[in-house]
């Protein structure tokens, strides 16, 4: 591993001895309807199903749990801040209450509603911004100061990166003994990262896959360049949860250990979430349906090789169900 690397598989497998107790083992799905449209035999990593409908409670419990240790060790912890377009909110705002801690997290005022009803519920304060990179950032540091929190990165932490990379561990402990290829969402790169690690360490044969929207593609930017390449302006997706760009601790390890990055539409987005929903019966949300929209991709067809057992994992399952109009008119047609 290169030594630049903020997260070891030794990390990952730490963050799994210290949360696996605390969160869902998630299934491992199939379905021959989508094997045939994807022409590969499909494995879905079901993280809708975990707690709070999507994976981020992995990484926010596992920086939560090394908080409790620096207070126990006698350090005072006031309070702990993010900024998050709602998933990694929500799961801060549970570990945080798990672990008796204040949290605060910024949302952009555009967020799903169905996401910050979610926060709150989970005991946090809410604190909105604008919808830029730049606005979070600066009104994380303002609640920052003012709560003399912790800011806890959802996706460049450390302890975040490796919790999320329990999800590889899994995929390799699971039903997917010969998987070939892990395709993953990528937004600010902390899942794509964490698995990344954790697989490529293991089995450096099988291919990741990073799957982000055409409209939000500066993880493909950057690979391209070979150097970071942050969005410019705010990304207009249906794919909220990664409009964020990948970072300084993500993105070492996406350039070395990610094999590709696929790009895919709008439209691909809602009707590879639509086809889950009508044929799997799985509710994902549409930052979900990114890797399946991949798979399902004239470009991941025509990938040279062999390539026959696929695991997408489908991320999240919060759907705002107050917006389901772009819905409308995306007919799922092969
Ligand atoms: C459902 C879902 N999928 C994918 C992502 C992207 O994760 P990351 O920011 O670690 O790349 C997020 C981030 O919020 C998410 O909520």
């Amino acid at each position: 591993m290169p030594t630049q690397h903020c997260v070891s598989l030794a990390s990952v497998q730490k963050a799994q001895a210290t949360i696996s107790a605390l969160v869902h083992l998630t299934p491992v799905l199939t379905n021959s309807t989508l094997d045939n449209w994807a022409e590969r035999k499909l494995f879905f990593k079901c993280e809708l199903f975990q707690k709070t409908g999507s994976f981020k409670i992995r990484g926010a419990l596992n920086a939560l749990s090394n908080l409790t240790m620096r207070r126990e060790n006698g350090e005072e912890v006031r309070a702990v801040v993010t900024h998050s377009s709602g998933n990694h909110g929500q799961a801060l705002a549970l570990a945080a209450r798990m672990q008796g801690i204040p949290s605060y997290v910024v949302v952009p005022r555009t967020a799903p509603e169905c996401k910050k009803a979610a926060i709150l519920e989970y005991g946090a304060h809410i604190v909105e911004c604008e919808p830029t990179d730049q606005s979070r950032i600066e009104t994380a540091s303002k609640t920052v100061r003012e709560t003399q929190g912790i800011l806890i990165h959802s996706a460049q932490n450390p302890l975040v990166i490796a919790g999320q990379g329990t999800i590889g561990l899994e995929i390799l402990q699971q039903q997917v003994p010969d998987v070939e290829a892990v395709v993953v969402p990528v937004g600010g790169g902390g899942m794509l990262a964490g698995i990344a690690v954790a697989i490529k360490a293991q089995r450096p044969q099988v291919k990741i896959y990073a799957a982000e929207p055409e409209n939000a593609d500066d993880c493909y930017r950057s690979k391209q360049a070979g150097r970071l390449t942050p969005n410019t302006s705010p990304p207009v997706t249906v794919a909220d949860a990664v409009k964020t760009s990948i970072g300084d601790q993500t993105w070492p390890i996406i350039r070395d250990l990610v094999d590709d990055v696929f790009t895919v539409s709008e439209e691909e987005i809602k009707r590879a979430t639509r086809l889950m929903w009508e044929r799997a019966k799985l509710v994902i949300e549409p930052t979900a349906g990114l890797g399946v929209a991949a798979v399902l991709s004239s470009r991941f067809r025509d990938l040279p090789g062999p390539l026959r057992n696929v695991c997408v994992v489908l991320s999240g399952g919060n759907v705002d169900l107050d917006a389901l109009d772009w819905l409308q008119g995306a007919q799922v047609a092969k």
